[in-house]
């Protein structure tokens, strides 16, 4: 299979699976060749290929960015959209073409509609002159794949998946990107996975090689993967930028990052930091600065729509909350007690509600509380991530840079080969990057 560095006259040659931030924070620039994206570059058109297309998220991302580009909408919630991000040839809104994988039939104006009618998040007059765009990106959506996805995210499929190979499956997932890619001539392919959150995948030893996981998927051994493995694994196979959005623990597992790192794909997850851990870690490090222990840290959140419905099995629910609560004794630099509930309530949709209690103790031990409320809707706080995530990945890509991205830890609950949790260190480690990118431009 022909890579897309390849397509697009890019270095193909191989790079070590050194991950230039497992150490630590402060950080080298990535693995890279550093080329300046021409302008040139910037007029030619990207794909975003989505899997998980047409989730509330994924929708709420597509729509977005067409209201965006068709001067419909403003791009509110944007990081690449404000002043840390002057100056850089971001890939403007109206050049991105998107198409992606689902198990669920369907379209982008019917999935939009849905919303519409559970949240109003996406108005009628949005929708109504969008409606043959919508169309015309829905007609890029493939059916996806679903080996070992666990009962709960199997019974959301209404589209036949025909019983196939592991390695049959990688391929058609390949196939589709590379159709994808040549049939629109788009200079470069991004994909970010949207699906569900997988139950936890067991890590064994196939998954600490790419060689053993190869000789696993030659075996077919399903119990090795989940979807979100085998998404990971075309993406980086046909050498396309990957952003995980989820905390599905099969996709970035030390096997595939040898995968990335061979190909020269950038590559960055994992599980979007929108609501209650962002502000965790805006708030946990103002504890450390006044030298105040925090005993407790107890969260309580509620949320409604498919995303809750699936995360209301307990094995789904498990990735989401390890997710959610390993920050803080990461940022306190103590052992503290915490708890993250998550419970499904149908009839709040996707606007979900945290409720968090901070236990702390002051001068004297003297006992004190924090308590916040929070109350997001979900697609709305994490499409302007996504689209940001799809244009750094892409100015990663159009320089060179190869393997973790970790200048986008503050985009992350967790951030792939970072320790770094406490949100203003991280935006700092942006700023640097960004700085380094404008001085090289
Ligand atoms: N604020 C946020 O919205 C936010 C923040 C961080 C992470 N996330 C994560 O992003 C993901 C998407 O969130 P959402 O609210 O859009 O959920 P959703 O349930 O609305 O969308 C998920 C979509 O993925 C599809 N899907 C499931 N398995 C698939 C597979 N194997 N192949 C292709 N499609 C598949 C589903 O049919 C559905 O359309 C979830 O994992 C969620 O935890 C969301």
């Amino acid at each position: 299979m022909s890579t897309q560095q390849g397509r697009e006259g890019e270095p193909k040659g191989k790079r070590t699976a050194t991950d230039p931030a497992r150490s630590g924070m402060f950080l080298r620039p990535p693995l890279a060749t550093k080329r300046k994206p021409s302008p040139r570059s910037r007029s030619r058109r990207l794909g975003v290929w989505l899997f998980g297309a047409y989730g509330g998220l994924a929708t709420t991302t597509v729509v977005g960015a067409r209201a965006i580009a068709k001067g419909l909408a403003a791009p509110q919630g944007l990081t690449t959209e404000t002043d840390i991000a002057r100056d850089i040839p971001w890939r403007p809104f109206d050049k991105l073409v998107f198409g992606g994988h689902e198990i669920r039939a369907g379209d982008y104006p019917s999935a939009a509609a849905e919303i519409h009618r559970k949240n109003g998040t996406l108005p009628l007059e949005l929708l109504q002159p969008l409606r043959r765009d919508l169309l015309a990106q829905s007609r890029n959506v493939q059916p996806g794949v679903l080996p070992n996805a666990g009962a709960t995210i199997a019974r959301l499929a209404d589209r036949r998946t025909p019983k196939r190979s592991l390695r049959r499956q990688i391929e058609q997932i390949a196939h589709d990107l590379q159709q994808f890619q040549t049939r629109h001539r788009l200079e470069r392919v991004v994909c970010v996975n949207l699906t569900s959150t997988e139950p936890a995948l067991r890590l064994g030893p196939a998954h600490r090689s790419r060689a053993a996981f190869e000789r696993a998927l030659d075996r077919n051994q399903e119990g090795i993967v989940r979807p979100s493995a085998l998404y990971a694994y075309a993406a980086a196979t046909s050498g396309m930028p990957f952003v995980h959005f989820t905390p599905s623990n099969s996709a970035l597992t030390p096997a595939l990052e040898e995968v990335f790192a061979d190909s020269g794909a950038p590559f960055m997850g994992c599980d979007g930091k929108t609501g209650e851990t962002l502000v965790k870690s805006a708030l946990a490090p103002m504890f450390r600065y006044r030298n105040l222990k925090v005993l407790t840290w107890q969260g309580y959140n509620i949320l409604g729509d498919r995303d809750g419905h699936v995360l209301a099995d307990q094995e789904n629910k498990r990735s989401k909350v390890e997710s959610k609560d390993a920050l803080l004794p990461a940022i306190l630099g103590y052992p503290l007690h915490t708890h993250v509930g998550i419970d499904y309530v149908p009839s709040l949709h996707d606007l979900k509600t945290a409720w968090d209690f901070v236990h702390f103790e002051g001068f004297l031990g003297y006992k004190m509380a924090l308590q916040f409320i929070w109350q997001g809707c979900d697609a709305i706080l994490a499409a302007p991530l996504v689209l940001d995530l799809i244009r750094f990945a892409d100015l990663a890509a159009a320089r060179g840079e190869s393997g973790p991205m970790p200048h986008l830890a503050c985009f992350f609950k967790q951030p792939f080969g970072v320790d770094e949790h406490d949100l203003h260190r991280q935006w700092h480690m942006l700023g640097e990057y960004l700085d380094r990118v404008r001085s090289e431009a």
